[in-house]
């Protein structure tokens, strides 16, 4: 089972982006981590981390033949109708995770054009988020088997 884990614009700064709402661990970390769970759960990842809208569309057009994958589309999250139009499009399975709890923060932050396509949706966690959010989508694809 091949899953993308996908990151957006600004989460190449984890680790001293706004610590007090991000944390300190690095994007690094997380893939480490990650690739660290994957062993455990018998799936491979492919990672992913782009600034540009237009790459991540691209990105998300190529995992057409993947299992699902694990997005954290940043900021696009609140404003991609295009971001949303590629997961539509190659029907990717998917679970959108987010560090901060976007539904306490700013307003502009409690809309997400994805969640309602999603599998599951796990947020304000931190890092663990992303952890937590793998396990869930990996027992989804395998139910859906
Ligand atoms: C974020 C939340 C977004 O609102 C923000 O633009 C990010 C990070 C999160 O993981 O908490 O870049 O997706």
């Amino acid at each position: 089972m091949r899953i993308l884990v996908l990151h957006g614009p600004n989460l190449n700064l984890l680790g001293t982006r706004e610590t007090e709402t991000y944390g300190t661990e690095t994007l690094e970390d997380i893939t480490h981590q990650l690739d660290a769970l994957a062993v455990e759960l018998g799936v491979e990842l492919e990672h992913y981390q782009s600034n540009s809208e237009g790459a991540l569309v691209d990105r998300v057009q190529a995992a057409a033949g993947l299992a699902g994958a694990l997005l954290n589309p940043g900021a696009y999250t609140h404003t991609s109708v295009a971001l949303r139009d590629a997961v539509a499009g190659v029907d990717l399975k998917f679970v959108e995770v987010h560090l901060s709890n976007i539904h306490g923060r700013e307003s502009f932050r409690r809309t997400s054009l994805l969640s309602d396509l999603a599998a599951g949706v796990v947020v304000g966690f931190g890092a663990a988020s992303y952890a937590l959010g793998l396990r869930g989508l990996v027992g989804y694809l395998s139910d859906a088997e």
